[in-house]
């Protein structure tokens, strides 16, 4: 017998979509990790991004932060969910630079990575970015 994981609901698999179609456009020369983002908006838009590496590594840009940047530049400040997928067989999540640029926004964002079979594993940035520091850490200096 074989188990599968269980269908997605609707709405996290439309942004799953989303981040797939974004991740077929990874350029991830250097690492052959493409990863796609897809970050929902507050008011329900959706901004996706890639990453996309450089020859000087650290130039590089992960897809989460492509999708925020996107939406910022669209107007979108605040946001409910993103879902990340890559190939990975476990599920991917963000890395640390992009809890940090995804906490100034989205302090309550739920965060889902999804792997290709399916498998999907759900948090909130607060479990994953605990004590974060933020535009208010800057205040009375
Ligand atoms: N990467 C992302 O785009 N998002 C993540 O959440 C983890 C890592 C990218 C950065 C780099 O291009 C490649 O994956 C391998 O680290």
């Amino acid at each position: 017998m074989t188990s599968l994981p269980p269908d997605l609901p609707p709405h996290i698999q439309r942004l799953r979509e989303y981040a797939d179609t974004a991740r077929a456009k990874a350029y991830a020369p250097y690492s052959h990790f493409p990863v796609g983002a897809a970050l929902e908006s507050a008011d329900g838009r959706v901004f996706a991004g890639c990453n996309v590496e450089n020859a000087s590594y650290p130039a590089g840009t992960c897809a989460e932060r492509v999708a925020l940047g996107t939406a910022v530049a669209a107007g979108a400040r605040s946001f409910t969910r993103v879902v990340i997928t890559s190939q990975h067989h476990a599920p991917t999540p963000p890395c640390g630079i992009c809890r940090q640029a995804l906490v100034e926004f989205a302090p309550a964002l739920e965060i889902h990575a999804v792997a290709p079979d399916g498998r999907a594993v759900r948090w909130s940035l607060a479990e994953l970015l605990p004590a974060p520091f933020t535009p208010g850490s800057l205040e009375n200096v």
